[in-house]
């Protein structure tokens, strides 16, 4: 048994109940390998921000579970290292799908979980949300949980179509559950196809894909059925139009990959939504830094000199979030 106390890490609860308070949302930014990792800190370091990192049960098949577990731990003391003398990182586990999941990650290091049960039936995901919080809290580990259901791909759950969450059931659920946060669906979706031409939109000027807007009425009847309760938003990548142009500009094929306006998840940050998801953007960002190196400079094959673009362009795009997008800019 590790606890994340050892390793310097928190869990949510205090972090999110300053973000409800002041009007902004903690940045969640998923990560694989060591150059996100590095920039993620870089960002929140420069812009005194606190910053959930999160692991998909994919990323721990991936780079292994102790791996990043210790890449965690390291991230703290690289924090402090780069000046800050009181980081606030929290190890948080993605998309858990079962109850065995949730307690290996508790058990090893990790502050924070999401179970996912928006896939059951409504009875079944109380009953295993309930199960994975009364773990959890014995460990003080916050736990988020997940109503309705986000279009596309979740981990290796997939859904055609969303369901949004229905006002009507959070606060019966969240008091049943003793969750922490909540997880809603009100538009968002995973990766860099979050709507299909048809769904959106053409601007006349530029031709380019606009979608619909989210469902605010939904979140605004949410936050008015649980005052204060910490609303956590998936699927919120923008899919930054010029990193995409740059990916196809040099040998990539990513046509009308369209993502959620940034005005939109600023006016969500404003709200009881107090963490964004942030995966597919990153991903981006790496790509087009990569794909461009390699166009331009076809001789290179020593793997540090294309990563050290892509990681200045990823630490590029998490700042841009954190100050322009969330406001968890100067919280430390
Ligand atoms: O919600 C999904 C995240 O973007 C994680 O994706 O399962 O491919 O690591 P992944
Ligand atoms: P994006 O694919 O929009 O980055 O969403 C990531 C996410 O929700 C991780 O859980
Ligand atoms: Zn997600």
């Amino acid at each position: 048994m590790t606890s994340y106390k050892e390793l310097g890490l928190v869990n949510t609860r205090e972090m999110f109940a300053k973000a409800v308070a002041g009007g902004y949302a903690i940045p969640a930014f998923n990560f694989n390998t060591l150059e996100q990792m590095q920039a993620i800190v870089q960002a929140a370091v420069e812009t005194k921000s606190p910053v959930i990192m999160q692991v998909s049960k994919g990323a721990r098949n991936y780079a292994n579970g102790t791996i990043l577990r210790y890449m965690a731990q390291g991230a703290v003391e690289y924090a402090k290292e780069l000046g800050c003398a009181n980081p606030q990182i929290v190890l948080h586990l993605d998309h858990g799908d079962s109850f065995e999941l949730c307690k290996d990650c508790i058990d090893n290091g990790f502050s924070s979980v999401m179970i996912d049960g928006s896939s059951l039936p409504y009875e079944e995901n109380i009953e295993l949300t309930k199960k994975v919080v009364e773990y959890a809290h014995a460990h003080d580990v916050t736990v988020e949980a997940e109503l309705g259901v986000l279009a596309g791909v979740e981990d290796e759950v997939a859904s055609e179509v969303s369901h949004y969450t229905k006002p009507e059931e959070v606060e019966d659920f969240s008091k049943r559950t003793g969750c922490d946060s909540l997880a809603i669906s009100i538009g968002t979706s995973h990766g860099a196809y979050k709507f299909t031409p048809e769904q959106c939109t053409r601007d006349p000027k530029t031709g380019k894909l606009v979608p619909p807007p989210l469902a605010f009425d939904i979140l605004h009847e949410i936050e008015k059925r649980i005052p204060g309760f910490p609303i956590v938003l998936h699927g919120s990548s923008s899919v930054p139009q010029d990193e995409v142009d740059t990916i196809n500009a040099h040998g990539g094929k990513l046509p009308d990959a369209v993502g959620i306006p940034e005005e939109q998840l600023r006016e969500a940050s404003r709200s009881a939504v107090c963490k964004i998801n942030i995966d597919s953007d990153s991903r981006l960002a790496m790509t087009a830094a990569i794909r461009k190196h390699f166009d331009e400079k076809p001789g290179d094959f020593d793997p540090r000199q294309y990563l050290k673009p892509a990681r200045e362009n990823m630490k590029k795009m998490y700042m841009h979030k954190i100050v322009d997008v969330l406001g968890s800019n100067d919280k430390l």
